[in-house]
């Protein structure tokens, strides 16, 4: 999703249906409703027309990427928590103001307007006027590195990493991302990379800060690239598999990594238990002309006998490490989610083992930043494995950033350590004897 309000608009011009929509955007994307990325068919933006749209989604996405230090802000000036509505009023008024540069009148006025619109909140209309303008004459600070991540999660991410690593991880939420592709004919990279006005990032990622449709970028219709963030790129890349090997990839849609293993040749079979996404799986098949075997199920329990040359287990996760992307992310999760979680990922990668033959290649990854996740959970299953080992990530391998190589070979990519920015991942290779 784009953050880029639209150009050549003065924000004053855009009207209140388009703060309603972001209003209510908001709301849902902070009640873990609507990940930013389904945001884009969010039924609040339909009624929108284009310009109106990209405000709406511009708004807030800058409100999520400074919650923390606009919830500071906001919590200096407020003796007592009002209604829930209001308080995302006010959140939106300040993006407006500091993030978004909207002029102080509009951002003012259209705030209690907003306000005036929800049933019973009519009271809050003048708390809303003196709050912004308090703010006005006195501008808070938006960047501040220690609020930038909610405090549950920055603790742990500074316990995990240490202090220096959880500041520039939280430093990260405020980049608008560009967007990486991967290639279904690597050999093609050049001549794509002029055509996208991209380039290319160690591994074979391009990396454009193009804007817009995708299904209108070049070689999208043929099917020569598909959307695949650089992190989430390596795990399948560090199997290597050869033509007409046996590839499973176990939790597959919308399907990033099963094309990768298509488009090297091998004979990949695709399970998801979301049938919905394995509808996107399907599409992204059908656009670049790849072919796998797809199989709605629950990977724990696929009641199949086949064993694999190569498995992947891109397992569910708190998805800690996307918040650069979806920074909706890190306000929804909740403390019990990494427990949960790391439960099911502990299951599916006992069945993962299952499925690799003797003497093939498992990889493991979560695109998380939690250690009970990653660094725990493969330590758990090495423990309760016989027969299965690591087999070591080399130094850059894959394309993964030199830093993000652990003692033990398994990588902790964090989401700065390429430069632009990227998903936070943990991938574990091993090998069944
Ligand atoms: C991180 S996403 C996978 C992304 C995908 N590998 C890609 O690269 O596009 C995790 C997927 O696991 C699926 N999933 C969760 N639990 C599952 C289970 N028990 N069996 C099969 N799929 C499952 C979800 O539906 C979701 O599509």
């Amino acid at each position: 999703m784009s953050d880029q309000a639209p150009q050549n608009t003065p924000n004053d011009a855009v009207g209140l249906p388009a703060r309603a929509a972001a209003l209510d955007l908001l709301a849902a994307a902070l009640g873990g409703r609507a990940g930013m990325d389904e945001g884009l068919s969010h039924p609040a933006l339909a009624a929108l027309d284009g310009r109106d749209r990209a405000f709406a989604r511009a708004l807030v996405m800058a409100t999520l990427r400074h919650l923390g230090p606009i919830d500071a802000a906001l919590q200096s000036r407020l003796k007592k928590a009002p209604p829930d509505r209001v308080v995302q009023i006010l959140r939106l008024g300040v993006a407006q103001v500091f993030l978004l540069k909207t002029p102080a009148h509009a951002a003012v006025a259209t705030s209690v307007d907003l306000v005036a619109r929800e049933k019973g909140a009519q009271m809050f209309k003048g708390l809303v006027n003196a709050v912004l303008r308090g703010l006005i004459r006195e501008p808070p600070e938006l960047a501040d590195p220690d609020l930038l991540a909610p405090s549950w999660l920055y603790a742990r991410w500074r316990a995990a990493f240490g202090e220096d690593e959880a500041r520039r991880i939280a430093a990260v939420i405020m980049q608008e991302a560009a967007t990486d592709l991967s290639l279904r004919d690597p050999t093609r990279s050049d001549a794509l990379s002029v055509e996208l006005e991209a380039h290319s990032l160690p591994g074979g990622t391009l990396r454009t800060s193009r804007r817009g449709d995708l299904a209108t970028w070049p070689e999208f219709a043929e099917g020569a690239w598909w959307v695949q963030d650089a992190s989430a790129a390596i795990p399948a890349r560090l199997l290597a598999v050869q033509p007409g090997e046996a590839a499973l990839d176990l939790c597959a849609a919308p399907g990033g990594k099963t094309l990768q293993l298509a488009a090297a040749g091998a004979d990949v079979t695709a399970i998801d238990r979301a049938p919905a996404r394995l509808k996107r799986l399907a599409e992204n098949l059908a656009r670049t002309g790849l072919a796998a075997e797809s199989v709605a199920a629950d990977a724990a329990t696929w009641p199949d006998r086949r064993t694999f040359d190569a498995v992947l287990l891109d397992a569910p996760c708190s998805a800690t490490g996307t918040f650069r992307r979806h920074p909706d992310v890190l306000w929804a999760a909740k403390p019990s989610d990494v427990a949960g979680l790391a439960a099911v990922q502990s299951k599916l990668l006992d069945a993962a083992a299952r499925r690799t033959r003797p003497g093939g290649r498992l990889v493991y990854c979560v695109c998380s930043l939690e250690p009970e996740e990653g660094e725990g959970q493969v330590a758990a299953f090495l423990a309760r494995t016989p027969g299965v080992t690591l087999y070591p990530i080399a130094e850059g391998e894959g394309g993964s950033p030199p830093a993000s190589l652990r003692p033990d070979g398994t990588l902790r990519i964090l989401p700065h350590q390429i430069e632009g920015g990227t998903d936070g991942f943990y991938v574990a290779r091993f090998r069944q004897a």
